[in-house]
């Protein structure tokens, strides 16, 4: 009795399998359009993700999360991609000798922000294209009145001021770090209203405090991030 069922499922097995599946032929892969939706997550898994993930994962800014979106303007991220930020984020463009193609980080930028940029178009902050070189006195200021709470010595956040950190992120990186923050670790966006700041803090003082903090990076021709940075 149980044959008659046993027989149409192995005729069953035998259509699934078909005859594109008969031994020995080559397994063709589908292309993946550049600028699709896959394509956009694969070029991002191999070449970002074990930097900048999502909430606390990866030790840069998180890339899938619409914040930074609303912040950076797709032209500032196709320039870091470009040519690199820092000494630790790397150029991918070709003629930097990296492995895109102008028109491939184009499109992939453009991808990015359609995967996690929830419908914006960014530039939405006071994210400068160039940060420019604010005044460290009135950083002091901003630090003692926006950011000792957290970051003061002995603060819960840990120390900004470290020279080893500051050998390690740029001025544009801390710049990020303040108008754009990290929700999943705590660490407050100050383009949004903060305690004793209803508006956040203006691009000046974002400037004026991160040259503050910029003035205890050691300066050695290694890697200078001041001068780098003095655009
Ligand atoms: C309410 C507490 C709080 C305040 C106020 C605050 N921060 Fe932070 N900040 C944090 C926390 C928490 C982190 C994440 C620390 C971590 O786990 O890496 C952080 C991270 C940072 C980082 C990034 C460090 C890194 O990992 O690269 C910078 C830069 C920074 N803060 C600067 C500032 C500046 C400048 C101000 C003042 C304008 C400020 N913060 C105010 C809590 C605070
Ligand atoms: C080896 C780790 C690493 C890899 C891989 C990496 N990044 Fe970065 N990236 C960083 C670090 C660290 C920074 C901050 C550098 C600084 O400002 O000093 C950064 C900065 C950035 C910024 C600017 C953030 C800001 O607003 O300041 C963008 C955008 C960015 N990376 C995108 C990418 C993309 C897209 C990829 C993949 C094509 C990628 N990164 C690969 C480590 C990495």
């Amino acid at each position: 009795m149980l044959r008659i069922p046993n027989f149409f499922s192995c005729l069953l097995i035998f259509a699934s399998i078909g005859c594109d599946r008969m031994p020995g032929k080559p397994t063709v892969a589908t292309p993946v359009a550049i600028g699709s939706s896959a394509w956009t997550q694969s070029t991002f898994d191999t070449n970002c993700r074990g930097c900048h993930s999502q909430g606390a994962e990866g030790a840069a800014i998180p890339l899938i999360d619409a914040g930074y979106w609303k912040v950076a303007t797709d032209a500032q991220v196709i320039q870091v991609i470009s040519h690199g930020q820092g000494v630790l984020m790397p150029s991918y463009l070709e003629s930097n000798g990296g492995p895109m193609s102008a028109e491939q980080i184009a499109a992939f930028v453009k991808g990015m922000r359609s995967l996690w940029g929830a419908g914006s178009p960014g530039g939405q902050g006071g994210i400068s294209d160039v940060v420019v070189a604010g005044n460290a006195d009135a950083g002091a200021h901003v630090f003692a009145s926006a950011c000792a709470s957290c970051h003061a010595a002995g603060g819960s956040a840990g120390s900004v001021t470290d020279p080893m950190y500051l050998k390690l992120i740029s001025n544009q990186g801390l710049w990020s770090a303040i108008v754009y923050g990290r929700a999943a670790l705590a660490s407050p966006a100050w383009n949004e209203p903060m305690p004793n700041h209803p508006n956040g803090l203006t691009p000046t003082e974002v400037a004026d405090v991160v040259s503050w903090i910029a003035q205890a990076r050691p300066v050695s021709p290694a890697n200078n991030q001041n001068a780098s940075n003095a655009k």
